[in-house]
């Protein structure tokens, strides 16, 4: 696939994979949820640790106490618990998939996270109903959007536009993605975000060019959008 940065080879599709289904992350959190109840074990952070925390040392940084934050796409809700472990209060979790929400529910609650909202929801569909976040924060979910087999370009865009909307005027959207670099995310969300800021992620030089495995943006919400 050419990751290149232009106009023209600005392609929003991947090949698609049994990644971006609900039934393959039902099946992973059903395995996820099993094995916490079994042994303790809190499953896979997506990108390693180091992502994460990258992610939320920026935060709290930036970003204060009192912030709206939803996490899309929580998975097992580990980016969740960290925050709340920093003192963010106003915290909520989704995912489409129920076998997510209900291994993030009972990690939640064996930590006494109990504030934290969890929700149940598609942000590809039209009819989202959240709204008012100062922050969200996607960490491989767009990624996976982007490998659904059914028309992963149209659910694309959906989610954008749900980002877009269920943050307030002033809102940021922090991206972590391993399959796109900056200037094809900065692209694909240019119709309701500008870019702000980038997350300096470990780079690797090839063949004179330098990469990334891992890119995290941070975009401003557009206000006219
Ligand atoms: C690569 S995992 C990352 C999970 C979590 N963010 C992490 O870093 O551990 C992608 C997550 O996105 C969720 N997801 C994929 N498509 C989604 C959609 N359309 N709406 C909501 N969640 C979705 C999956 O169920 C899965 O939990």
């Amino acid at each position: 696939m050419d990751h290149s940065n232009n106009d023209e080879a600005c392609d929003l599709s991947l090949q698609p994979s049994e990644l971006g289904t609900k039934e393959y992350w039902n099946a992973v959190y059903e395995r996820d949820k099993r094995n916490y109840e079994n042994h303790g074990d809190i499953g896979e952070v997506w990108f390693g640790e180091d992502s994460e925390l990258r992610v939320l040392s920026w935060l709290q940084k930036n970003v204060h106490k009192e912030s709206r934050i939803i996490d899309i796409g929580c998975g097992n809700g580990m980016m969740l618990v960290e925050l709340a472990r920093e003192g963010y209060k106003k915290l909520t979790g989704v995912d489409y998939s129920p076998k997510a929400i209900e291994l993030c529910s009972k990690i939640m609650k064996s930590q006494s996270f109990d504030h934290i909202e969890l929700k149940i929801a598609d942000l590809t569909e039209e009819n989202c109903h959240f709204e008012n976040f100062n922050i969200a924060l996607d960490k491989g979910t767009y990624d996976a959007i982007c490998l659904n087999p059914d028309n992963a370009v149209f659910k694309q865009k959906n989610y954008i536009k749900n980002v877009s909307n269920l943050l307030c005027t002033d809102g940021l959207f922090i991206i972590t993605s391993c399959n796109w670099t900056e200037g094809e995310l900065i692209k694909h969300f240019e119709s309701d975000f500008t870019h702000y800021q980038t997350i300096p992620t470990p780079s690797f030089k090839f063949g004179g060019k330098v990469g990334n495995v891992v890119t995290s943006l941070v975009f401003k919400r557009k206000t006219d959008s």
